[in-house]
């Protein structure tokens, strides 16, 4: 939500920093800009769309300079035009800015009242005229701090001002904010992944810190504006995770890497020989545990159900599923031996920390399942448990939903054994059946031309529904979800039990409607519940691995066998076809599969 990068250097920077927005397009991709210091004076080049088009104004200008901020928005005060987009500078100062001012509106009055003039309808514009205000009376760092005391929200902040024209200012309240090291060159990022083809060495602002950055050394200073150390991290993911490689866009890719992403997180978590997850530290002795709680977002929200339906299945312990914005403002009372576990890719959704710092501060012990081991999420978690798949840079969550829910059952199956309440073949046969998913899921892959060729027959629909039963009624939420998001298409996920208390008047002669219908002790009803669709006309997509025909096959329009497998561990393949088909409607549309409109992958602003 909105990509940050700040170089201060030697050399020219111009390139870097174009270089690097391109990378944190996925954040924000409906205007970019950049700054630098050039002769002594603050030079700001931006506008709507994309870098590639900031590439094309900035070549017509000849922009340099040694110091610089870029941006990439994703527009939450005013439209994504050239005027809102980032940088805002004034002739002292520029900024660029992740997060929301929630009191804008009356900072702006009083600036007003002395005269400043705005230019856009941003919140961030205030920052501007606030240290252009102070500079007036105080030294650059003095007038963040001044500045910092008046905004209410959220943010993170690069600065960079005309007479201190060889530093970097950065700032950071709930929204992340990195740096990194090299030598003579030192960066300010959004997230590490910006700073990661530059540099190996970061170290993270946490809340109310600020940070100053020259080319030879980076100073950090709390709150109270005392000088203070941060630790170095070094970066540890792969570097061709951030290559499209062959594929025609991320997405594919990371669809298709899902059998590799499944073998590497197995093996990461089990001991082979023993046939025994290795799951230890628990922050709450698992058999002390009195119910659970699953916070999410999105897709991550979607992986915690399927969590919930396998806590229930091998384990006594309550459990308790809420959307991170919904939980955060409830009005929550955390017991003793409850365990909180956060589910998230990036480990900066705004409000999944939100929840989970509420959590922390009422003394709950908490868990975070996450991909970006270097996030918010992490650091802030008693227990992480890294989901290992890898950089994921389509908006559209997929292979880091399949690694969400393996490391769920991992975890689940773990606890259960150490409570003694799933029996010991039960557990060593789902731990053998596990090793085989990713065969399993590679044959649905190669079968994926069927798909594409089904993706054909709706272009053109007015809406579908994706319906499924216990653990397939997560998937049938994420099936609509990534429909409605890559295509634009409305796309209703249900309960296919829920479908007569409603959403059966909205089935219309010709209406797609996805079944997903695995051989569980649901299959039967579920069946039941497709009759009713299709009685009222429902065209039905039926996903499923069953052996043995329907007897009413003729009225089903199309289908997708999946390979049979455990009962229990459906969820790893149904996943798969929705999400071809998905990607492939949106292909087929002509869409921006890495980047659907009015999306971003990391949520950073409530
Ligand atoms: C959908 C999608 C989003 C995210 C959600 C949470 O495809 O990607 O719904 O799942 O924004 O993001 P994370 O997992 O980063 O907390």
């Amino acid at each position: 939500m909105c990509g940050i990068i700040g170089i201060a250097s030697f050399k020219d920077i111009s390139k870097e920093i174009l270089a690097s927005l391109k990378k944190l397009e996925y954040r924000g991709y409906d205007s970019a800009g950049i700054s630098t210091i050039n002769n002594g004076e603050i030079v700001e080049n931006k506008c709507a769309g994309k870098v590639s088009d900031l590439e094309k104004l900035i070549k017509k200008t000849s922009l340099s300079g040694n110091i610089g901020i870029g941006h990439v928005r994703w527009a939450t005060h005013g439209a994504p035009n050239q005027i809102n987009a980032h940088p805002h500078s004034s002739d002292e100062v520029s900024v660029v800015h992740n997060g929301i001012i929630e009191n804008s509106s009356i900072i702006k009055k009083e600036l007003v009242e002395k005269g400043h003039v705005f230019k856009s309808q941003t919140d961030t514009e205030v920052i501007t005229h606030l240290i252009t205000e102070n500079l007036k009376k105080m030294n650059y760092l003095d007038s963040v701090f001044e500045t910092l005391k008046k905004l209410e929200g959220s943010f993170a902040l690069g600065i960079i001002f005309k007479k201190f024209n060889n530093l970097i200012v950065g700032a950071r309240r709930g929204s992340p904010l990195a740096v990194g090291y090299a030598d003579k060159e030192k960066y300010l990022g959004s997230d590490s992944y910006a700073l990661n083809s530059m540099t190996k060495e970061v170290s993270y602002l946490d809340d109310g810190d600020i940070c100053v950055l020259t080319k030879d050394k980076i100073d950090f200073f709390d709150k109270n504006k005392k000088k203070i150390e941060k630790k170095v991290h070094k970066l540890t993911q792969e570097k061709e995770s951030y290559s499209k490689g062959n594929f025609k866009d991320f997405m594919s890719k990371e669809i298709s890497e899902q059998p590799e992403v499944i073998k590497k997180c197995i093996n990461e978590y089990l001991d082979k020989i023993r046939k025994e997850i290795n799951i230890v530290n628990f922050p709450i002795d698992p058999k002390k545990i009195s119910k659970v709680n699953l916070i999410a977002c999105g897709t991550a929200y979607h992986a915690c159900i399927v969590g919930k339906y396998w806590f229930e299945e091998f384990t006594n312990i309550d459990v308790n599923v809420d959307v991170a914005s919904e939980f955060r403002y409830r009005n929550n009372k955390i017991k003793e031996n409850e365990l909180y576990i956060f589910v998230s890719q990036s480990g900066e959704t705004a409000d999944t920390i939100a929840a989970l710092e509420f959590c922390k501060k009422e003394g709950a012990k908490t868990c975070a399942i996450v991909n970006v081991t270097e996030s918010s999420l992490s650091r802030l978690s008693d227990l992480v448990l890294p989901i290992h798949v890898g950089a994921e840079i389509g908006v559209a969550s997929t292979k880091a939903f399949t690694g969400q829910i393996l490391v769920l059952l991992l975890f689940i199956l773990k606890i259960a054994k150490i409570r003694n309440e799933i029996k010991a073949d039960e557990y060593s046969n789902i731990i053998k059946d596990l090793e085989n998913v990713h065969s399993h899921v590679t044959l649905i892959l190669n079968n994926k031309k069927s798909i594409e060729e089904l993706a054909e027959d709706f272009i053109n629909i007015k809406g579908s529904m994706f319906l499924g039963r216990g653990l397939s009624y997560p998937i049938a939420l994420e099936g609509a979800l990534k429909f409605k998001e890559l295509t634009y298409l409305h796309a209703e996920g249900y309960p296919a039990g829920e479908m007569k208390h409603g959403p059966l008047a909205l089935v219309e002669n010709g209406m797609p409607v996805i079944v997903i219908a695995p051989k569980d002790r649901f299959y039967d009803k579920t069946i039941s519940n497709m009759q009713e669709v299709i009685a009222r006309g429902g065209k039905i997509l039926l996903i499923s691995d069953h052996a043995e025909e329907i007897t009413t096959s003729e009225n089903v329009w199309s289908e997708i066998r999946l390979p049979q497998i455990h009962k229990f561990l459906s969820p790893f393949l149904s996943t798969i076809p929705l999400q071809l088909l998905a990607y492939y409607v949106a292909l087929k549309k002509g869409n921006d599969i890495d980047k659907p409109r009015n999306l971003a992958k990391s949520v950073t602003v409530e």
